[in-house]
């Protein structure tokens, strides 16, 4: 069976990005039937209904096309002020309208996030799973991956370093490929 598409959306564009490198591990110790494209957020312009009334911008038709061809969803989240980045919340915008071709309904995902903070952006997580559950997205519900990242925890390479951690990020990952692999009506490892 081919692979699935994985459209991974991490919530910060920030060079040295936490959450990035959390998401890069994660695609790191993805099985080879997942296969990802990273999905370009920053350059997304405010969301502004007379904006796309005048036309969707270059920039939406590349992020809804991406988003329509994934099989699934990996969202990365940074916690801003106990909620999802702006930037983020922008871009699940921008991919519900036009109201009729929202690109986001019936998809499965994951989400996870990543903070030097001890509650490791649970309270960004929970605000996400609400936004996305309106938009009819299926979110993986367990497990949960709160992840407070420490430096070195993650090389810049997307190398883990601690193994219970590793094993923990793995588990995440395995339940998110047979998640989206239900969907795709792949059968199940267990079967
Ligand atoms: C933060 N940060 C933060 N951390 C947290 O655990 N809970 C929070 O509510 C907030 N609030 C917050 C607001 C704003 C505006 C900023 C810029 C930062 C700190 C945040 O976790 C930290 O900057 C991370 O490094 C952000 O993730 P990236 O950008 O490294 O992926």
């Amino acid at each position: 069976m081919a692979r699935l598409k994985v459209a991974v959306i991490v919530g910060s564009a920030r060079q040295a990005s936490l959450n990035r490198l959390l998401a890069l591990a994660l695609t790191r110790l993805a099985k080879a039937d997942l296969e990802f494209e990273w999905v370009t957020i920053r350059d997304l312009p405010i969301f502004d209904q007379d904006v796309l009334d005048a036309g969707i911008p270059p920039e939406v038709e590349r992020l809804k096309g991406q988003i329509a061809r994934a099989d699934a969803l990996l969202f990365v989240t940074p916690e801003h002020n106990r909620s999802i980045s702006a930037m983020l919340k922008n871009a699940i915008d921008w991919g519900s309208r036009p109201r009729d071709a929202s690109v986001w309904a019936g998809k499965p995902a994951a989400i996870t996030g990543a903070s030097y903070g001890r509650i490791g952006t649970a309270a960004a997580q929970q605000h996400l799973r609400a936004i996305l559950g309106c938009l009819d997205v299926a979110v993986m519900g367990l497990p949960e991956a709160f992840i407070h990242l420490h430096p070195g925890l993650i090389t810049p390479e997307g190398e883990v370093t601690n193994e219970e951690t590793r094993l923990f990020l793995q588990g995440f990952m395995d339940q998110f490929d047979h998640w989206a692999g239900r969907f795709a009506g792949k059968p199940s490892a267990a079967a």
